[in-house]
């Protein structure tokens, strides 16, 4: 027996409330309760009463039994990096990203490489339009099953006769189950598909990607429920004018959150880039001032950024600070550090940070490479092209060391560099190879050297 009634839903937390609130109770956040229907069963509830089923027999660790998983290689080095070595078989994987991002295009191209029986679901997009998506991309698969569907019954009465190995959701917020009555991409909703999909997905041994939608603040649409469900959270991401994407994990139960894989967008779908490391520098013939370039890690890969850097005086009121790529509010930091720690007068001057190649990085090694930047624009004076910095810098002026620096010292040496600033509390083993460490400890001691 199930009979409707209307709570209301938190769109952040996915708290439920029977009564409307301007706050949320849970997670405090504002304006954030939606109603909708919903239909819940009737009958007997609460643990007193539930005397008839199974038991569940405890178990002690130690006598549990763990067979190794056995991952599934996935046709594409990248997504196997993220996913922590190969997709684990029986797993849920949520990937986020901005309308437009490639979401659709990335998980299309792995369904037609792969070589085990897949199903796509679009409930997005209809078959004519997969098919071109399919065309573009270029690639054959008599394996990859299309469906169109979004009652999400119907499609997995569907996966009980075509038995796929790896189901493609895109994507969860299409998808609405007949249990409710709430309009498809309500949180209700999407909590729901996700339970049911999860439990496919378990009890199948089944893989299932689900595309998420992304907010206009950045997080998945949807409650953070849907983050909590699943076992590995994927973010797909880049700027729309730029051709490279960056795929990240922020969340997995099978490896580990540091990892990113790097894919440009072109004619024919997108291709993994070989050389991540080199794909953001830009061929100069010349130097030109207000430009660094960083050695920053995204997990365990070290990446070579040019850092852009604009001072200029401030002509109308207030001095701006803008930055692409690159933390606000680190750049202040950075500004006050330079001001009170190394004299410069930068509170009159415009200050502009940009990461080249549409990249956004959070890695505090940027630091030295930023200052340098800024301070190179601020004077006028060139920094040599083959001269690259990596380092922390705290509030007193001082550089601190980084994690990985040997690491980053031999990237930078492979790329040709021929000389590298880090700070001097890196312990660096001595090295063969013919790149000139040079370490500082202070700010100011690093400018006195570079400008003179
Ligand atoms: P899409 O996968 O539809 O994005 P999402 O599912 O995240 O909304 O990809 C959208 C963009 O990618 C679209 O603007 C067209 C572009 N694109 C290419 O440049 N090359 C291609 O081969 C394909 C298939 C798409
Ligand atoms: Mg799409």
């Amino acid at each position: 027996m199930a009979k409707s009634k209307t709570v209301f839903f938190c769109g952040e937390c996915g708290a439920e409330s029977s009564k409307w609130a301007g706050k949320c109770n849970a997670c405090g956040a504002w304006n954030s309760l939606k109603e909708e229907v919903v239909s819940i069963k009737t009958g007997p509830s609460g643990w007193t009463k539930s005397t008839t089923g199974e038991k569940s027999i405890p178990q002690n660790v130690k006598e549990i039994t763990s067979e190794k998983t056995e991952r599934v290689a996935m046709p594409d080095d990248e997504l196997n990096l993220v996913l922590g070595g190969g997709l684990v078989p029986g797993s849920l994987v949520l990937l986020g990203g901005e309308p437009g991002i490639g979401k659709s295009t990335l998980l299309l191209q792995i369904a037609l490489k792969l070589k085990l029986p897949v199903a796509y679901v679009s409930g997005e997009e209809s078959a004519e339009q997969v098919k071109l998506r399919a065309d573009r991309i270029g690639i054959d698969n008599e394996q990859c099953m299309v469906i169109t569907e979004t009652r999400l019954e119907a499609v997995l009465q569907t996966m009980q006769t075509l038995k796929p190995e790896v189901v493609i959701i895109d994507s969860i917020q299409t998808l609405y189950s007949d249990l409710l009555e709430a309009t498809p991409g309500s949180v209700s909703q999407i909590r729901e598909c996700a339970g049911q999909l999860l439990r496919f997905a378990k009890e199948n041994q089944v893989s299932v990607f689900l595309i998420g939608h992304i907010t206009k603040d950045g997080s998945i649409a949807g409650p953070k429920i849907l983050e909590h469900m699943v076992d590995t959270v994927l973010q797909f991401e880049g700027d729309r004018n730029y051709h490279f994407r960056l795929l990240r994990t922020l969340k997995n139960r099978f490896g580990s959150t540091h990892e990113m894989g790097i894919y440009e967008m072109s004619g024919s779908g997108l291709s993994t880039v070989k050389n991540p490391s080199q794909v953001f520098l830009v061929e100069r013939d010349e130097d030109i001032s207000g430009v660094a370039i960083a050695v920053a890690m995204e997990g365990v890969r070290p990446i070579l950024l040019e850092t852009q850097s604009l001072v200029s005086t401030a002509v109308y009121g207030t001095p701006q600070r803008s930055c692409t790529g690159f933390d606000l509010r680190r750049l202040n930091m950075l500004l006050a550090v330079l001001e009170k720690r190394c004299g410069f007068r930068l509170g009159a001057q415009d200050v502009f940070i940009n990461l080249a190649g549409g990249i956004r990085i959070e890695d505090p090694a940027l630091d030295l490479a930023a200052v340098a930047a800024i301070m190179s624009s601020y004077q006028g004076i060139c920094i040599p092209s083959k001269t690259v910095f990596s380092g922390e810098i705290g509030l007193s002026g001082e550089i601190r060391a980084v994690q990985r620096a040997e690491q980053r010292i031999s990237e930078a040496e492979k790329l040709g560099f021929e000389e590298i600033i880090v700070s001097k509390y890196c312990k660096i083993p001595a090295l063969k190879g013919k790149i000139k460490v040079r370490q500082f400890s202070r700010v100011d001691e690093m400018f006195s050297w570079l400008f003179g």
